[in-house]
């Protein structure tokens, strides 16, 4: 990360890249601008035109869209403590739940496999640059550097099969001793799945309900996961 980078030069290099604008959301229950890309489902369809068209490596932008999984998992967190603890967030897109981890003291790594999404992520959380990083981070390929965290939280990131193999190699890679994984979706069938892969691999697992107001009959699940052992 640039660290000699004004905002200003920040934001230049966005509008680059895709047209993004700032969306005013609750975070940790207080408003909050968040930075995101202004046409998700256009830079999606993009996506899977170039992959009809044969072209290789492209990737999906479903950091485009904030998911609700996100707000739910904010939602959680109102019960953790977070106070002064490192916690890490694995594919965050836009960051939703890194920064209610940061609005609530936490000291917070938002990582995402792809670039695109953390420019943004810069921008919403400059103000609290101090005591955060934001950094690309591919489940089981790369290893963010220093001491271990007792908290990691993901949003969404259980949603694919291909993925799970990665994301439990990045989880031990990156937990402390005793510390706890967070996960959340909205009760998808393939989460289901996952739910009992992941304890097929070791992890110990509790299962939350967080209802939502905006939407009472789809409540967000949080999955809790500790190593084996513990
Ligand atoms: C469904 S989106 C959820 C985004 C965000 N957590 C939320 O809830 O709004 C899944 C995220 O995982 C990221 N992702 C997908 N595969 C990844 C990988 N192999 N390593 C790291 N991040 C990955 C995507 O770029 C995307 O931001």
């Amino acid at each position: 990360m640039d660290t000699t980078e004004s905002f200003e030069q920040l934001a230049a290099r966005v509008s680059e890249r895709f047209r993004w604008q700032w969306d005013e959301i609750l975070i940790a229950g207080e408003p909050f601008r968040l930075a995101v890309a202004s046409d998700p489902e256009g830079m999606l369809i993009e996506a899977c035109e170039r992959q009809d068209a044969g072209e290789q490596g492209v990737i999906d932008p479903f950091w485009a869209t904030t998911w609700r999984a996100a707000a739910g998992l904010d939602r959680f967190l109102e019960q953790v403590k977070l106070k002064q603890v490192s916690v890490l967030e694995l594919g965050c897109g836009t960051g939703h739940a890194g920064i209610a981890a940061i609005r609530r003291g936490a000291n917070v790594t938002l990582t995402d496999g792809v670039d695109d999404p953390l420019m943004l992520v810069r921008m919403s959380v400059w103000d609290f640059r101090d005591r955060c990083q934001v950094e690309r981070l591919r489940f089981g390929i790369d290893r963010i550097a220093g001491p271990s965290f007792p908290i990691i939280l993901g949003s969404d990131v259980t949603y694919l099969r291909s993925l799970w193999p990665e994301l439990d190699h990045c989880l031990r890679d990156h937990l402390a001793q005793a510390g706890q994984v967070f996960l959340s979706d909205p009760y998808r069938i393939i989460a289901n799945e996952f739910r009992g892969w992941i304890q097929d691999k070791g992890w110990h697992y509790t299962e939350h309900r967080v209802e939502m107001e905006d939407d009472p009959e789809h409540p967000i699940r949080v999955m809790e996961l500790r190593a084996g052992g513990e």
